[in-house]
């Protein structure tokens, strides 16, 4: 049986995959923790710790103290956030990551750490991005995501920590809001559209940005987790991605089912240049073939849940 801490279960993957967790490996074996202790009660069903992850010492005595052996690394600044505080996104993503690793090194803990479409750039092919390529971001939280997927590996190589990841694409979820990412406009607008019914954007028209539903995310965490360990030729980090769309397209699906949805623009120049910087859609054919990744989630099917669910909370 798995005993997991879950480092930033507050965030927008925590919120969900410490409840989804639970619901696998039991609520007693599944320790949430995060630096905000104000954070959605449903954490707090199960065992809490109120942790700051730069903190190494608090960090040890918790994974000692619960007995842990698999570290879920959910603790991040996201990119647009990252450009306002270099440093921060530094010490945060990058702080945090070098302490659950030595951690996971003295304690032989397995560990989960989110890459990100982020850790690609300028230079890397756009289209059907290939697994093993070019990847010299420009953006800070992309610097800390590459340096973070080749800690991991080292890690990995020179000690034997398990560590596995995903580069994730911009994740859509309803339960808590994304924290200033570039991908975020795909979040807000089914928040502007109950709302309002219109949206502005800050990305144009024919952006198109790897996305998708967080409960394919959370399957993909978990199930690289689960996967046999000698199938995996590649480990730090895997591509994944479940659609790739513009903001006409994500627009044109949400107006089927709210016809009266409107959209204009009004661009946002940094977050536009780091769309521009990131692949139109990956290749993810290696999560396919090394631990059987299969998303359940396109466009139409995420909008239906997205509005279905919204509505209810939003508007009740
Ligand atoms: N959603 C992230 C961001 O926009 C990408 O990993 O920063």
């Amino acid at each position: 049986m798995k005993r997991i801490l879950v480092v930033g279960s507050a965030g927008q993957i925590g919120a969900e995959l410490t409840p989804a967790l639970r619901k696998i490996y039991g609520e007693s074996n599944v320790v949430a923790s995060d630096i905000n202790s104000n954070c959605n009660p449903v954490l707090k069903q199960g065992p809490f710790e109120v942790l700051d992850a730069l903190d190494d010492k608090h960090l040890h005595t918790i994974v000692q103290t619960h007995k842990i052996d698999t570290i879920f690394n959910l603790v991040a600044l996201l990119s647009a956030k990252g450009e306002k505080d270099p440093q921060l996104s530094i010490k945060v993503n990058l702080g945090a990551l070098n302490n659950i690793l030595e951690v996971a090194r003295q304690e032989h803990c397995a560990v989960f750490t989110p890459s990100s479409i982020g850790a690609f750039g300028p230079g890397t092919p756009a289209d059907n991005t290939p697994q093993d390529t070019i990847q010299r971001p420009n953006t800070i939280y992309g610097v800390t995501k590459v340096a973070g997927e080749l800690l991991c590996d080292y890690y990995f190589k020179r000690f034997g920590v398990d560590t596995r990841g995903l580069r994730f694409p911009g994740i859509i979820s309803n339960v808590q809001l994304p924290g200033g990412g570039t991908t975020d406009y795909a979040v807000e607008i089914y928040y502007e559209a109950i709302k309002n019914k219109k949206y502005t954007c800050y990305l144009k028209e024919g952006t198109f940005l790897d996305m998708m539903y967080m409960p394919d995310a959370i399957n993909a965490a978990i199930g690289v987790m689960e996967a046999d360990p000698s199938k995996l030729l590649h480990r730090n980090a895997f591509n994944v991605t479940a659609m790739s769309f513009d903001p006409e397209m994500l627009s044109d699906s949400i107006k089927k089912l709210i016809p009266d949805f409107s959209m204009d623009y009004s661009i946002d120049p940094v977050k536009q240049s780091i769309a521009d910087s990131w692949p139109n859609s990956m290749d993810d054919s290696s999560a396919r073939n090394e631990w059987g990744w299969n998303p359940e989630y396109n466009l139409d099917k995420m909008s239906a849940d997205m509005i279905d669910i919204l509505s209810k909370k939003l508007l009740s």
